[in-house]
């Protein structure tokens, strides 16, 4: 009798924990979510708000795929489009990992401070706490949707700038996702996108034969992204023919050899307009002469030459 009553109670409350449960589920996934139905598929993203007074909401669709993961057979090869994934819709609630990290800078401060500026100092702290967790498989980008604001339609027209953040940083370690742009596509009413590209060894290592190198396919990647944006912008009310790319650091060198690049013709013009902010491929630092040296140095490293 004891046990029968009990059995009964635990079977009511197991009933009103999976109501519970569900109605606080039901509440949360469909508060504040947006879909978007682009030609890779449907993309399902979070309106937040930007925390500014009088800033219209954002969504943002993060973690987006934009290339086939390079690992495997595929690792220091140039990107490949990202395959579609038409069969269902694609959650883009969550940053990616980001992308393998190397030679991050010293960070006792009294060491760091002896070889950089109290500003980059303050940079690398920021942007650390978002260079987790790592994975080869990375090639993932955010893009932040605002709304329109109803001044900005009439004087604009209906479709929206795009600003594609390029992070820098020794072209060894950062993040797109460090970089939260749902203020600056508010304030600006242009969609920001931030992307991670493949960094160190696995972007930017000269692979070298008898008398010559090939590499770079960290800009691949980049490429790959604009490539893919062109074709969704659209779906989110974006203009692919008014795309501006911004770099920073080794980001602006990567922006500036875009600029000198086939993507740049009439006929496949990947972007129009360039920022670039401390940084071009003629700077000292920014490519290196002889790559060659490099690339026998890591293959002596992992004993396979
Ligand atoms: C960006 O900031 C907004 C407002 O503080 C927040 O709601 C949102 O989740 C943040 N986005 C990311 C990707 O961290």
């Amino acid at each position: 009798m004891n046990i029968h009553r009990r059995r009964n109670l635990s079977k009511i409350i197991l009933y009103y924990y999976f109501l519970v449960g569900f109605v606080l589920h039901f509440v949360t996934t469909n508060y504040g979510r947006k879909q978007v139905s682009t030609s890779f598929g449907i993309v399902r993203g979070e309106t937040v708000n930007p925390e500014v007074d009088d800033l219209p909401a954002v969504t943002q669709f993060l973690g987006i795929p934009y290339g086939v993961a390079p690992t495997g057979q595929y690792r220091f090869n140039m990107a490949i489009s990202a395959a579609k994934w038409t069969h269902q819709p694609k959650d883009a609630f969550l940053l990616s990992n980001v992308c393998i990290q190397s030679g991050l800078p010293k960070l006792s401060e009294t060491e760091a401070l002896k070889s950089m500026s109290a500003q980059k100092f303050d940079h690398i702290h920021r942007i650390l706490p978002f260079l987790k967790p790592q994975s080869e498989d990375c090639l993932y980008m955010n893009l932040f949707v605002p709304e329109r604001l109803e001044r900005h339609k009439t004087q604009y027209g209906q479709q929206l700038s795009v600003l594609v953040l390029i992070h820098g940083d020794d072209y060894g370690w950062g993040s797109g996702n460090a970089f939260n742009a749902t203020i600056l596509s508010a304030s600006g009413q242009t969609i920001v996108v931030t992307l991670n590209y493949r960094l160190g060894v696995y972007g930017f290592m000269g692979r070298c034969e008898q008398n010559s190198c090939n590499g770079n396919s960290g800009l691949s990647d980049v490429v790959a992204a604009l490539k893919m944006l062109s074709n969704i912008l659209p779906s989110f009310g974006g203009d692919p023919t008014s795309i501006t790319l911004m770099g920073w650091g080794s980001g602006a060198s990567l922006v500036s050899l875009l600029m000198a690049s086939p993507i740049t013709q009439p006929k496949n013009r990947l972007f129009r307009r360039a920022i670039l902010l401390d940084g071009t491929a003629l700077a000292p630092w920014a490519m290196s002469m002889h790559p060659q040296q490099y690339f026998m140095k890591i293959a002596e490293t992992l004993d396979v030459s």
